[in-house]
C-alpha cells in the first residue's frame, strides 16, 4: 500500500521522442522570457494590498519574499535541467519523490495557474476600469466585485474570455512580442519612479513598520506584519519556470539558464525596491492602501495625470500575456497528469490546433467567475499557497537528488545547495504560515477534495498502476 503510493515515474532522456528544440536563445532572451512572466499585478497592485499589512515596510516585504523565491528559483532550475520532460514541479516530484506526494503537487499547480488567472485579470482590469468608465461610460458597479461595492467585475471577466479566444487558435507567447511587452512594463515602472522619486518625504516612512514583523490579527479581523505582507507579495516574483522550461532551446543552458533565472529575479527585486520606495515615500501608505491602481492613484496624487494614464495604459497592454502564460502552463500541467492516467484523458484532449479545448473552456469558465466575485488579495493569496507548495517539493527533490545520484550530470548546479535548500523550504514555509488563517483552510479543503479524486480515481487508473 506505501510502496505503491510512493511508487515512481521513470523518465527517459528523450521522453516523447521529440526532436531535440533549436538551441537558439541566449540569455537575454531567457532574462525576458522571466522578467515577461514575472512582472505583473504582483507589483502593479498588490502593492497596495502589503502597504496595508505592513506599512512602509512593505519594501521589506518585498527583499523577504524575494530572497525566499530566489532560491527556490535556483533549485527549479537544477530539476528542470535534470528532468526536462513537461509537467514542472508535479513531474519532478513523481520521477523523485512519489506518486501520492506528486498529486498534491499537480493539484496544487492546478490552484496555483487557475488563480494566478484570475488574480491577473483583476489587476488588469484595476487599471482598465478607470479608463473604461471615462471613455466609454461603464458604470464602475459593473467594474468591481462585491467587497469594493460593487455587483461583478465585468472587465475581469472580459479579459479572460479574449485570453481564453486566444488560447484556443493555439496562440502562443512569441519572443518578440514578449521582448516588446517587457519593455513597455520596465519603461512604465521606471516612469513611475522618476515621477515618484523626488517627491520621497522620509517623514511618510514614519513610522517604518507600524504592524510589526511576525504576523499578528488586528482588531478589524486582517491579518498584518512584515511577513503577512510577503505571503502576499510572494505573488509578484513567480513566474521564471517560463524560463527553466525553455532550457532545451538554450545556447548554453548551464550559462545561459543561470544567468537567466538569476539575472531576471535580481532585475525584479531592484525593480521592485526601486517602485515599493518610491511609492511608500511619496505619499502616506494609507493613500494607496488596498486600492485597485495604487501605482496610478500615487502619480494623480503627485498631480501627473499623464504619467498616471500611461502607466494605467501600459498594465493594460502588457498584463494580458502574464494571463496567458499561466493559463497556457495550466493546461499543460493538466495535459501531462492526463497523459500519466491521474486525470481522465478527455478532459486533456487536443483539437486539430493542438489547443486542449474543453479543459480550456472549463477552466476559463471557472476562473472568470472566480475573477468577477472574489477580491484580488484572496486570489493571490490561494495561488500563494498551491506556488509554496510546489516549491518546497521541488527544493526538496533538488536536496533529495543530491544524496541518491551526487555524481548524476547536471545541466545546471545550485550553489551552496545546503544552504539554498533548506532556505527555500524553510522560507515557504515560514510563509504559508504567514498567509491568512482563511487561506490556509482553503488549501486544506482543495486538497481534502484532491485527495479524494486521488484514492477514487487516479491511484487505480495512473499509467505506472
Ligand atoms: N508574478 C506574476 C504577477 O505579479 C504572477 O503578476
Amino acid at each position: 500500500m506505501t510502496g505503491s503510493l510512493f511508487r515512481r515515474k521513470h523518465i527517459t532522456p528523450d521522453h516523447g521522442g521529440q526532436q531535440p528544440l533549436a538551441r537558439s536563445l541566449g540569455w537575454p532572451h531567457l532574462m525576458a522570457l522571466g522578467v515577461g512572466a514575472i512582472v505583473g499585478t504582483g507589483i502593479l497592485t498588490l502593492i497596495g494590498v502589503g502597504a496595508d499589512k505592513a506599512g512602509p515596510a512593505v519594501i521589506l516585504a518585498f527583499a523577504v519574499a524575494g530572497v525566499i523565491c530566489a532560491c527556490a528559483a535556483l533549485a527549479y532550475a537544477e530539476m528542470a535541467t535534470m528532468i526536462p520532460a513537461s509537467g514542472s514541479a508535479y513531474t519532478y516530484t513523481y520521477v523523485v519523490i512519489g506518486e501520492v506526494l506528486a498529486w498534491v503537487v499537480g493539484w496544487s499547480l492546478i490552484l496555483e495557474y487557475s488563480l494566478v488567472v484570475s488574480a491577473v485579470a483583476v489587476g488588469w482590469s484595476g487599471y482598465a476600469a478607470p479608463l473604461l468608465r471615462d471613455g466609454v461610460g461603464v458604470p464602475m458597479a459593473l467594474m468591481q466585485g462585491p467587497e469594493l461595492g460593487g455587483i461583478i467585475n465585468l472587465p475581469a471577466v472580459g479579459i479572460i474570455g479574449v485570453v481564453a479566444a486566444l488560447l484556443l487558435r493555439g496562440t502562443r507567447e512569441s519572443a518578440t512580442v514578449n521582448a516588446v511587452l517587457v519593455l513597455v512594463k520596465i519603461a512604465a515602472l521606471i516612469v513611475f519612479v522618476i515621477v515618484a522619486m523626488p517627491a520621497v518625504d522620509t517623514a511618510n516612512m514614519v513610522p517604518f513598520s507600524p504592524f510589526g514583523f511576525g504576523k499578528t490579527m488586528g482588531p478589524d479581523g486582517v491579518e498584518r506584519g512584515v511577513m503577512a505582507a510577503a505571503a502576499i507579495i510572494f505573488f509578484a516574483f513567480y513566474g521564471f519556470d517560463a524560463i527553466a522550461t525553455a532550457a532545451e532551446e538554450a545556447k548554453n543552458p548551464a550559462r545561459d539558464l543561470k544567468i537567466g533565472i538569476v539575472g531576471s529575479m535580481l532585475i525584479c527585486v531592484v525593480i521592485y525596491v526601486a517602485v515599493g520606495a518610491a511609492a511608500v515615500g511619496a505619499v502616506s501608505y494609507t493613500r494607496f492602501a488596498n486600492s485597485p491602481e495604487p501605482l496610478a492613484l500615487i502619480l494623480r496624487e503627485l498631480g501627473s495625470p499623464l504619467a498616471a494614464q500611461y502607466l494605467a495604459a501600459s498594465a493594460m497592454i502588457a498584463l494580458p500575456t502574464v494571463i496567458l502564460a499561466f493559463f497556457y502552463g495550466q493546461s499543460r500541467i493538466f495535459f501531462t497528469m492526463a497523459r500519466d492516467g491521474m486525470l481522465p484523458a478527455s478532459l486533456a484532449r487536443v483539437s486539430a490546433r493542438g489547443t486542449p479545448v474543453r479543459i480550456t473552456l472549463f477552466t476559463a469558465a471557472i476562473v472568470a467567475v472566480l475573477a468577477g466575485l472574489v477580491p484580488l488579495g484572496e486570489l493571490a493569496a490561494l495561488a500563494n499557497a498551491g506556488t509554496l507548495a510546489a516549491f518546497t517539493a521541488v527544493s526538496a527533490c533538488m536536496l533529495i537528488m543530491r544524496r541518491r545520484a551526487p555524481d548524476a550530470p547536471r545541466t545546471f548546479t545550485t550553489p551552496l545547495p545546503w544552504l539554498v535548500g533548506p532556505v527555500a523550504i524553510g522560507g515557504c514555509a515560514y510563509l504559508f504560515f504567514s498567509l491568512p488563517t482563511q487561506t490556509q483552510v482553503w488549501f486544506g479543503v482543495w486538497n481534502i477534495v484532491g485527495l479524494a479524486v486521488y484514492f477514487l480515481y487516479s491511484r487505480k487508473r495512473a499509467v505506472i498502476a
